[in-house]
């Protein structure tokens, strides 16, 4: 039988959680699961309410789908079919396929686009025809779907994304969540979430596009010193700014005990093997083990690099029936609220992803794809520059230990 979760209030041991004081939660390594350090925080006063499920304990997932692909990709693109296109967006990521729909995938051909979007990190649609619990079956087949923290949208596995009709800088005035942030979708669980897709139904003529930013190339680009320096950290992502707009501003009872996870600041991503910076501005509070000076300067720094690097950004233009389908261990994504008073919907599925690691010995995708050139290995499933060959007249360029 493997060990429970060692809880302690003060440093001394415990069998529940404390509602006045911090509960430090440490799930120790089993054969299925790293080790996991978390901390429930607090209860806000919530008159009669009791938020009812706790928190959420770190579980197995199934073996991602990607990892059964053939990276050559031939039924999501077969050979001699004219019909389906694949066009890449930007050299790091997001491509747009058109001529397929979503509801009509083959087994393989999910499983080679969760490959695609793994290496893409975020693929997009037009036009789709899928209903709301195609979109969950699709979902079904990928894994175990992830509920939000409030009972409202927690209750059924699909999350409905209305919009505020103000302007969000009145809206948003009262709390300090930074909503409008980059952010990967509730980044504070033990597992948080690997696949979203929003398809988005409601829109305004113009605005409400959304941005997404690449983990892998926001690793790849900061400096070798600072890219060892990282390497080893970890930082606290924490629910607890998300729980007060929730009860405060929404008027919802989160049904989660708020929490904070210590994740790894550069993770492995579980089916490219690449490195990711994996901080956002919307979940991540601190950096374990610095003081708070410097926690704040070096955060300060990375936002900085992330905010400004539009080279790692995509940015979609959404129709009635387009479709997101994006990998939160890959990308970081942002919606853009210039549409106020106008209003937009869609109808969000997401799934739990794995623990997080730092594989030591992983490397970046840059080194990754160097050596992929070197040995002449290039498979469809990376970019369009690199199946096309623009990049090997640049692979003596692009050192393979950087
Ligand atoms: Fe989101």
């Amino acid at each position: 039988m493997s060990p429970g979760p060692v809880l302690t209030v003060d440093g001394k041991p415990t069998d529940h959680l404390d509602d006045e004081k911090p509960t430090v939660i440490d799930y120790p390594e089993t054969a299925d699961l790293p080790a996991v350090h978390q901390i429930a925080t607090p209860l806000k006063p919530l008159g009669d309410h009791v938020p009812a499920k706790g928190v959420r304990a770190p579980v197995v997932v199934p073996k991602d789908r990607g990892l059964a692909a053939d990276p050559n990709l031939p039924n999501l693109f077969p050979s001699g079919n004219s019909e389906i296109k694949r066009t890449d967006l930007t050299p790091s990521l997001g491509t747009l396929i058109s001529g397929l729909q979503l509801s009509k995938l083959t087994d393989k051909q999910k499983d080679e686009l969760a490959l695609l979007v793994a290496h893409r990190g975020v693929v997009f649609f037009r036009d789709q025809d899928i209903t709301t619990q195609q979109q969950r079956d699709l979902f079904d087949y990928y894994g175990i779907p992830e509920t939000d923290p409030d009972p409202e949208s927690g209750k059924p596995v699909t999350t409905t994304i209305q919009e505020q009709e103000e302007d969000f800088r009145n809206t948003y005035v009262h709390f300090k969540w930074p909503f409008a942030d980059f952010h990967a979708d509730s980044s504070f669980q033990a597992n948080p979430p690997s696949f979203s897709m929003l398809r988005v139904v409601e829109l305004p003529p113009t605005g409400g596009d959304t941005n997404w930013i690449s983990g892998y190339g926001t690793y790849e680009t900061l400096s070798k010193p600072l890219q060892q320096f990282v390497d080893g950290l970890k930082a606290w992502h924490s629910s607890e700014l998300l729980y007060d707009s929730v009860l405060n501003h929404w008027g919802v009872k989160p049904g989660d005990r708020p929490v904070e996870t210590l994740h790894p600041v550069v993770t492995t991503h579980p089916v490219t093997g690449y490195k990711v910076l994996n901080l956002n501005s919307g979940f991540v509070r601190r950096i374990d083990g610095l003081n708070r000076f410097e926690s704040d300067r070096l955060l300060d720094l990375l936002y900085t690099h992330i905010h400004t690097a539009q080279d790692q950004l995509v940015r979609f233009r959404w129709e009635k029936n387009s479709v997101a389908f994006w990998d939160n261990r890959a990308v970081t994504h942002r919606a853009t609220h210039d549409y106020a008073p106008l209003n937009r919907r869609g109808v969000r599925v997401t799934i739990k992803g794995q623990v997080p690691v730092h594989v030591p010995d992983s490397v970046s995708r840059k080194e990754a794809l160097a050596k992929v050139l070197k040995e002449g290995k290039v498979q469809a499933v990376h970019n369009a520059n690199l199946r096309e060959g623009d990049y090997r007249g640049r692979e003596a360029q692009i050192p393979v230990d950087l």
